[in-house]
C-alpha cells in the first residue's frame, strides 16, 4: 500500500521585514544577509498570530469536509508552542472542527518534531488504512534584536494531510536517522528567544547530512543520480548548500548540475519567508513542487529533516501522476505576494510585544490580521482563539 503525502500547504503572517533594510540599520553589508545567508525577507509575526494560530490558517486552506471527518490524528511538531501541558493539536482539532474521535498530540525535537509526526502518520495508516492524519509543523523562530541569529528568525507554518494513495507523494520505506546529543541551539523554559553556538550549529548540521547520507546508501543501494533533488531543512538558504556541497562531488557533471538546480528553485519560498523551524523542510519541498516545472510523476525526493541538540533523518518519497493538480499554487503565490512591509522600527516594536504572564487580561485586536484564524487575548491564563469563519 503507498502511503504518503496527499496535500500539503502553507500558511504565514501577512507582514515581513526587507533583509537589505535590516542590514542597513545593523550597519552590515546587505550582500552578508542575501548572498552570505541568502535571506531576501523575513516574515514577522503580529501578536495576533502563534504557533497554534499559523498552523489551524495552514491547515484550513487544504481540508474539505470529507478530509475532516477522515482525519483520526493530528501530529503537531513545535519548539514554541503555547502550553506546556495541553498540546497545540488539540485547540487546532477544535478550531478546524475535526471529527471528535481522533487522537491530539504535539511533538517534539527542535525542527525535527514535524518529521516524526510524518513517520509516525505512516504507521498509523499502515494499520488503518481508511484513517488520514493531519501533520502540522509550526513555530515562530526567535534569536533577539541585533543577535547573529536575528537574521535567521521568521514565522510560518506547514500542514500535510497523510493519507493512503496519496496523490502528491508516496513515502518510501527506507530512511536513516541519527541521534547524538549536541548543544548547538536549545531554549531553556525560561526563555522565549533561542541560545545558539552557530558555529557548532552549522558543522553539526553538515556532519549530521554526512553521516546519514552515507548510511543511506549503504542501506538502499541508491546514490544521487537515483535522485531528481534533494531538499533540506532550511534555518537559512545557504545551509542545505553548505552540506550538499561536498556530498556532489560524487556524482557527474550532468547530475551535480541538475541537483544544484533542483536546490536553488527549493529554497525559493525559505528566502522570503525566514527559518519557521519545524516547517521549514516542507516549505522547502513545497518551494520545489510548486516551482520546478520540470518535474515528473515517478521523481525521486529526497529530504533531509535536522532538530539541533540533535536528530536528523534522511527519507524519500516519488511523485504521484497528476501530483501538480493537487498543488495550491496560486494560492501561496497570493499569500506571499499580497504581505505588507514593515519597517525596521516597526519590527523592533512588534519584536518587543509581550503577552501578559502575570494572570492578566488581554483583548488583541484582530482587525488588522486578514488571517481567518486568529489569538484574539488571554483571559482567566487561557488563550482566546478566534475563527472568523464561524
Ligand atoms: N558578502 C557576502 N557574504 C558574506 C559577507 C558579505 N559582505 N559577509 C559575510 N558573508 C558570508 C560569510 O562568509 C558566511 O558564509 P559561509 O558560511 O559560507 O562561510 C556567511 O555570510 C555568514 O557569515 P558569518 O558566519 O560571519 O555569520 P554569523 O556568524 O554572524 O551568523 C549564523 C551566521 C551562525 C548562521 C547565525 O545567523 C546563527 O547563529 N543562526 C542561528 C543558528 C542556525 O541557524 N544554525 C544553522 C544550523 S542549526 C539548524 O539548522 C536548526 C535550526 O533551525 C536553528
Amino acid at each position: 500500500m503507498k502511503i504518503g503525502i496527499d496535500k500539503i500547504g502553507f500558511y504565514a503572517p501577512h507582514l515581513y521585514l526587507d533583509m537589505t533594510k535590516l542590514a542597513e540599520t545593523r550597519n552590515v553589508d546587505p550582500d552578508k544577509f542575501t548572498i552570505g545567508i541568502g535571506q531576501e525577507k523575513m516574515a514577522v509575526p503580529p501578536m495576533t498570530q502563534d504557533a497554534v494560530t499559523l498552523a489551524a490558517n495552514a491547515a484550513l486552506k487544504i481540508l474539505d469536509e470529507a478530509d475532516k471527518q477522515a482525519i483520526d490524528f493530528v501530529i503537531f511538531g513545535t519548539e514554541t508552542g503555547v502550553d506546556s501541558s495541553k498540546s497545540a493539536a488539540v485547540y487546532v482539532h477544535e478550531l478546524l472542527g475535526l471529527n471528535p474521535y481522533a487522537r491530539a498530540i504535539e511533538v517534539k525535537q527542535a525542527c525535527y518534531g514535524a518529521t516524526a509526526g510524518i513517520q509516525m502518520a505512516k504507521g498509523h495508516i499502515a494499520m488503518n488504512p481508511e484513517s488520514k492524519v493531519l501533520v502540522l509543523g509550526s513555530d515562530i523562530a526567535r534569536y533577539g534584536l541585533s543577535t547573529p541569529g536575528e537574521a535567521t528568525q521568521g514565522a510560518g507554518a506547514a500542514a500535510l494531510l497523510i493519507s493512503a494513495d496519496p496523490h502528491i507523494m508516496a513515502l518510501e520505506d527506507e530512511s536513516v536517522y541519527f541521534t547524538a546529543d549536541v548543544m548547538d541551539f536549545w531554549r531553556p523554559v525560561y526563555s522565549d528567544e533561542a541560545f545558539a553556538d552557530g558555529k557548532l550549529s552549522n558543522e553539526q548540521y553538515i556532519a549530521f547530512f554526512s553521516e546519514i547520507w552515507s548510511r543511506y546508501k549503504e542501506k538502499s543501494g541508491l546514490d544521487l543520480k537515483d535522485f531528481e533533488a534533494i531538499t533540506f531543512h532550511l534555518p537559512y538558504t545557504k545551509m542545505g548548500k553548505k552540506a550538499l556541497k561536498p556530498v556532489l562531488e560524487e556524482a557527474d557533471a550532468n547530475i551535480q548540475e541538475r541537483l544544484k538546480t533542483n536546490y536553488q528553485v527549493s529554497t525559493g519560498y525559505n528566502r522570503i519567508i525566514g527559518n519557521v523551524y519545524t516547517g521549514s523542510l516542507y516549505l522547502s519541498l513545497l518551494s520545489l513542487l510548486e516551482q520546478q516545472n520540470d518535474l515528473e510523476a515517478g521523481s525521486r525526493i529526497g529530504m533531509f529533516s535536522y532538530g539541533s541538540g540533535a536528530v536528523g533523518e534522511f527519507f524519500t518519497g516519488i511523485l504521484q501522476d497528476g501530483f501538480r493538480e493537487h498543488l495550491q499554487v496560486k494560492q501561496h503565490h497570493d499569500m506571499f505576494t499580497s504581505r505588507k512591509e514593515v519597517t525596521v522600527p516597526e519590527y523592533e516594536a512588534i519584536f518587543e510585544e509581550k503577552l501578559p504572564t502575570d494572570g492578566s487580561t488581554i483583548k488583541l485586536d484582530i482587525n488588522n490580521d486578514p488571517a481567518a484564524i486568529c489569538l484574539g487575548g488571554i483571559s482567566d491564563d487561557k488563550r482566546q482563539y478566534v475563527n472568523k469563519l464561524q
